[in-house]
């Protein structure tokens, strides 16, 4: 019996220690941070590409009331609320933040404490963006104003509610190599759409379905996917439904109209705003990567 339980408490402790190296976080190797300080300008068509201003700032902030990061509205999901934080450039906010501890935010989704932030924040998107432009991204957001005050935390339930365990999702689900594997003649302007769709735009958050552990399904990439709003669905833009011409695309997330001079409803009505931000020739990238991908039924 004893050496029974001797046995049996080796085995959990094995468990244990094993169960706490799979899900320690993961950060960046120093070389794969940039090296020098990023460049506003360019930092703020990533910032629109990125949509940080749909979660951080308040919601139905309007005008250069998007540019006040003090934290947005709770994200209500089904594993718990999650709330955005400040990310303003004062004391509330990103204040004292290394240019590598934003980018293990960012790109790895660990805070400079070395916890798990929740994939509600999309890091897992954000992972396949370039060094450089989480520089950009972090210069710009320092020429943003102070916003003061730290939202209260959100609330989830147990057992998401223990950080540590994400260590596990991601070793599942981060994943920075590109989802679509485009042919070795794919035109430049599909390779540039591709990266802002699978990184900054971070558009299968909403536009693929979930795996039963809240991972995005590759497999059906971009097919469409239950509404997290509650009803109706969000719509496959794959050519296997979106017949749109790469032109009206274009023009869509430009203007929020649709070829039958419908306007843009839902969640996607921030979306196309910040799209709206955008130039046109990234606009067209966007449209021409949304052509080319997979066409799921
Ligand atoms: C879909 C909503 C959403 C979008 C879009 C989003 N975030 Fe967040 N972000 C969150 C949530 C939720 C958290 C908190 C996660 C947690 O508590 O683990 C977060 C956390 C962060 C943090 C950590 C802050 C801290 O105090 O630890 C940073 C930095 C951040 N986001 C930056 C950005 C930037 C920059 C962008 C745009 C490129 C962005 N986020 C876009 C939802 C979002
Ligand atoms: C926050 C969730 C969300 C994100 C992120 C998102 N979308 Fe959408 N998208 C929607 C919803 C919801 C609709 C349906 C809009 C409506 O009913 O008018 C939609 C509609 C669309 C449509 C029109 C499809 C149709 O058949 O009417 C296109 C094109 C589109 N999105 C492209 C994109 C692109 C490109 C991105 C990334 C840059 C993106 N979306 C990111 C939620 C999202």
């Amino acid at each position: 019996m004893r050496r029974l339980l001797a046995g049996l408490f080796g085995l959990i402790l094995v468990g244990a220690v094993a169960g706490w190296i799979v899900t320690a976080p993961v950060t960046l190797p120093d070389a794969q941070v940039a090296q020098a300080p990023g460049d506003t300008t360019r930092g703020a068509r990533i910032f629109w590409a990125g949509g940080c201003a749909s979660c951080h700032a308040e919601k139905g902030a309007k005008g250069d009331g998007k540019l006040k990061l003090g934290g947005g509205a709770v994200l209500a999901t089904q594993f718990g609320d999650f709330q955005p934080p400040n990310i303003s450039p004062g004391p509330d906010g990103l204040a004292g933040w290394t240019l590598a501890e934003f980018d293990n935010a960012m790109r790895r989704g660990v805070s400079p404490q070395g916890r798990h932030y929740y994939p509600a924040f999309p890091y897992t998107s954000y992972a396949r963006m370039t060094a450089a432009d989480i520089a950009d991204l972090f210069a710009y957001l320092q020429s943003l104003p102070a916003v003061a005050g730290k939202p209260a935390e959100g609330d989830i339930a147990f057992p998401f509610n223990i950080r540590r365990g994400i260590g596990l999702w991601k070793r599942l689900y981060l994943d920075d190599a590109p989802v679509i594997a485009l042919p070795a003649d794919a035109p430049q302007a599909v390779r540039d759409g591709q990266y802002l769709v699978e990184g900054p735009g971070h558009c299968s958050e909403c536009h693929a379905p979930r795996t039963q552990f809240g991972g995005i399904d590759k497999a059906n990439w971009l097919a469409g996917a239950p509404n997290p709003e509650g009803k109706g669905m969000i719509p496959n833009i794959t050519p296997g439904k979106l017949t749109w011409s790469a032109a009206e695309i274009a023009d869509y997330l430009k203007t929020g109209f649709t070829p039958e001079y419908d306007s843009v409803g839902g969640t996607m009505v921030a979306v196309q705003a910040n799209m709206a931000q955008l130039t046109d020739a990234d606009r067209a990238a966007i449209a021409a990567y949304l052509k080319a991908v997979p066409a799921v039924k």
